[in-house]
């Protein structure tokens, strides 16, 4: 027993070491599906950056505008941009097998993606493109070493390499800052994602903002119906409380004579 007991632990250890060391940490993002702006902005770049290559199947164009409230005209205008009409499924346009050809893997369909990956993961890939002479299109990703995809939005992000910067140095998770001027306290890291001044049309803080929005869009896509259940649960609640005042006067004019 004992050195089964041991078995299992030591064969648990590559394991432990694996999550340590392998694994890009995560960058945080919290999604509001009731935030519609942010879904709005979201379904434009994802029609615009991605549907080139990926689709979302498993959406219609026309459920997305009733639940975004976008007008028919402006999602025709903006966010069809292939033959397709508005009661149609949200497919790309590429063929599966050029596309193995031409980057060694077939983009998957990415209604369904945020269930697989989860939000932080995405809203992390979508920003950890580098540039990487050695891949045939010249960028690798963080959290998904050796991937397929190019970095379609480069021209928003701006080139971003491997280099040094001043990044502030953190105790326990949390930041440090000067006790006395409160200014953060930063050293100098190399072999860090460092985005090449003046090279992309966005900020910094404006870029993440666009991922968070693309982010909201592919959460809602991967799960529609959460809007409408999040509202009928308040629903019920309501219900359940008022019924069970009637039910507990009921229960009372009904015991009344027992007692
Ligand atoms: C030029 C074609 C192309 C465009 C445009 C493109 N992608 Fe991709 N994408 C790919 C390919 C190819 C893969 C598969 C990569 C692999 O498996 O190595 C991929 C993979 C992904 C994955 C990983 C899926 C998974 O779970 O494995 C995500 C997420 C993704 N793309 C999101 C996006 C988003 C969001 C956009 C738009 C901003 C976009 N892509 C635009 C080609 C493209």
């Amino acid at each position: 027993m004992k050195k089964q007991i041991a078995a299992l632990i030591l064969a648990a250890i590559p394991m432990f070491g694996f999550a340590a060391d392998g694994a890009y940490p995560l960058d945080k993002v919290s999604i509001d599906l009731t935030d519609k702006a942010a879904m709005q902005d979201g379904a434009k770049t994802f029609a615009n950056y991605c549907m080139g290559c990926h689709g979302a199947k498993f959406q219609r164009y026309e459920r997305v505008a009733t639940d975004l409230g976008i007008s028919e005209q402006l999602m025709m205008e903006n966010l069809v941009l292939t033959d397709a009409k508005f009661g149609d499924h949200m497919k790309s346009s590429m063929p599966d097998a050029d596309a193995k050809k031409w980057f060694g893997a077939a983009p998957p369909d990415l209604t369904l993606v945020s269930r697989v990956r989860g939000a932080d993961w995405l809203y992390t890939y979508m920003r950890t493109f580098y540039e990487d002479p050695s891949r045939p299109y010249g960028v690798n990703n963080k959290v998904f070493p050796l991937v397929g995809m190019p970095n379609v939005l480069v021209g928003l992000q701006g080139r971003q390499v491997i280099g040094c910067k001043q990044v502030q140095i953190e105790e326990d998770g949390k930041k440090i800052f000067d006790p006395l001027t409160g200014v953060p306290v930063t050293h100098e890291a190399c072999d860090q994602l460092v985005i090449e001044p003046n090279t992309g049309s966005l900020s910094e803080a404006e870029f993440d903002e666009k991922i968070k929005n693309l982010v909201t869009f592919l959460e809602y896509s991967a799960n529609p119906v959460k809007l409408k259940s999040q509202r009928i649960g308040t629903y019920v609640l309501l219900f359940l409380a008022f019924f069970f005042v009637f039910a507990y006067f009921l229960k009372r004019e009904y015991w009344k004579d027992v007692h």
